[in-house]
């Protein structure tokens, strides 16, 4: 037979491999997975000449409704890239129209996402038009970005979308990326184009680590020397009020929360550059040092300043959380100091300096509290107090055994939010993924209940060694693999082998948006990345 192989033979494999060629790029297309997804292979043409978003008539969400009209022409061009038009102009027939239409039922078009915001939708597609429900406009969002995952290309250009039907929520609630502003400037555009890369993954917080040791960024109203002196630049190296509001409106815009990080006690050597006598002064055998430790929570003056800088805060950033970090003090510089071991005294802490930071965040905490704000700590906060009273939620960072950390958080009634897993940031096979992917939060011994405080999971790309060069790089599509475990069904999605073609079909579509992801493995994408 191979003798006999002829013209038609070497043609009908290469047949072959147009169509196996054409079929890779379809693969179950949509990352995160769906929960409920049925496709079949009857599939339809559209042309972006002929294609429409429409609100349907009983919906709540009409013209003018800012988030929706902004997304139908962001995802037109995310669906129809650069003007490649297909070789539709070679056609003389008439165009069938394509219309997507819209129906929400609530009117919220000029909020914010809140933490309970529902992001529920379902989206039918058939012969000549594409049909998304959803209860709120942010619902609405997660619909259309599924909906432009669901197009694709052939060969020759042209687009397509098959018969489809998906019913889909969140498994968690809470679908975090930390970026951290302070080890590394990062400039607002690199900000905003990690909006763009976290709405098409469907995380929905923004948690900004926007100060720290190194650098204090924020341009505060009340207080400009924390910037003016704590800043790497005073002008170049800021955050603006007018910076700050494109940032929450850029992410609003994408059903993006953003939650701001004022890390205290710890981690604020930067701040006491603008704030004298904020910081604890260390001694050494009763003489000072000349250096500064953790805020000084002995003064009455550090809870007044406190007060002023969170009130900003809590106007500044509509979300209803606020991080008030809580991490890694160091406690030494406390204990060296006379003035704070004699307020220790008084206060009946003995030597016990983990009752100091407890009693520090519970100032903190309530400070937040009237101001109607639920503050996020990090663990050691509900590892080193006796009684949890006054926290809500507790974000769970350290490595080693971390659902047993979660399990206690829970057992006492608090939310969880596990990030431990997915410290993008740390050296290690930058190409495991995988690990990334089998993480499971709810591995835990518990009640239905605990279980559901879990409210979900965090990627945190700690800024030692990222800034604007490597940010996206590093960050995509692995994060992508933490996105689908808390979007997606845990039991439909435990396959890494069959997740694999999937997440990096995604990530050729991410470079088609124009997100640096990193290869998985060895490969091509159709169309790569062009560089900037
Ligand atoms: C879409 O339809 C095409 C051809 O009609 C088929 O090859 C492909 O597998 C389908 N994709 C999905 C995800 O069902």
């Amino acid at each position: 037979m191979n003798g006999m192989c002829s013209v038609t033979c070497t043609m009908n494999n290469l047949l072959l491999w147009v169509i196996l060629q054409g079929s890779l790029h379809t693969v179950e297309g949509v990352w995160p997975l769906p929960q409920t997804f049925t496709t079949s292979t009857v599939r339809y043409q559209l042309k972006p000449q002929s294609f429409h978003f429409g609100y349907r008539r009983e919906s709540a969400a009409q013209r003018g409704c800012s988030v929706l009209d902004a997304a139908f022409k962001r995802y037109f061009t995310l669906i129809f890239p650069n003007g490649t038009a297909g070789n539709s102009k070679l056609h003389f027939s008439v165009d069938e129209p394509f219309t997507a239409e819209i129906s929400v039922d609530h009117h919220d078009c000029e909020g914010y996402p809140k933490e309970d915001s529902s992001e529920r939708y379902n989206l039918s597609v058939s012969a000549g038009r594409a049909f998304l429900s959803a209860e709120t406009v942010w619902g609405a969002l997660r619909g259309l970005e599924t909906f432009s995952q669901l197009v694709y290309q052939d060969n020759v250009g042209s687009f397509f979308v098959n018969k489809t039907d998906i019913e889909d929520f969140p498994q968690f609630q809470y679908r975090g990326i930390l970026l951290d502003t302070s080890r590394h400037y990062l400039p607002v555009q690199a900000i905003l184009k990690t909006l763009d890369a976290m709405a098409y993954s469907k995380f929905n917080v923004f948690h900004w680590h926007i100060v720290d040791d190194p650098s204090f960024p924020y341009q505060s109203r009340t207080f400009p020397d924390l910037s003016g002196k704590g800043a790497f630049h005073p002008m170049t190296h800021i955050y603006r009020q007018s910076d700050v509001r494109s940032v929450i409106s850029y992410a609003r815009m994408r059903g993006i929360r953003v939650l701001p990080e004022f890390d205290s006690p710890g981690h604020t050597q930067s701040w006491g550059k603008g704030q004298s006598d904020l910081l604890t002064p260390c001694f050494r055998r009763g003489a000072p040092l000349g250096t500064f430790g953790p805020v000084n929570p002995a003064l009455p003056s550090t809870y007044q300043f406190m007060a002023s800088l969170f009130k900003e805060a809590a106007s500044v950033f509509p979300d209803s959380y606020v991080h008030l970090g809580g991490d890694e003090v160091d406690l030494s510089c406390w204990s060296s100091n006379p003035s704070i071991r004699a307020f220790m005294q008084k206060m009946g802490f003995g030597v016990d300096f983990p009752k100091l930071e407890t009693f520090y965040i519970e100032k903190l905490v309530n400070i937040t509290s009237a101001l109607n704000k639920t503050s996020v700590v990090w663990q050691e906060v509900f590892d080193n107090s006796v009684q949890h009273g006054s926290l809500s939620v507790v974000e769970v960072w350290k490595q080693g055994c971390y659902l047993c950390e979660v399990r206690r958080v829970a057992k006492a009634g608090l939310r969880v939010i596990l990030a431990s897993p997915w410290y993008l940031d740390l050296p290690g096979p930058t190409h495991n993924w995988a690990r990334y992917y089998t993480v499971w939060p709810l591995a835990f011994k518990g009640t239905e209940e605990q279980k559901r405080l879990v409210i979900g999971g965090e990627v945190c790309l700690w800024g030692e060694y990222v800034d604007a060069t490597n940010l996206a790089p590093r960050l995509w599509p692995r994060a992508s693999a933490a996105a689908e475990r808390l979007w997606s069904d845990e039991k439909q999605t435990s396959s890494v082998d069959r997740a694999f073609p999937r997440l990096q079909d995604f990530r050729c579509r991410l470079l088609r948006r124009g997100i640096p992801a990193e290869p998985l493995d060895v490969g091509h994408c159709r169309h790569e990345y062009q560089g900037v």
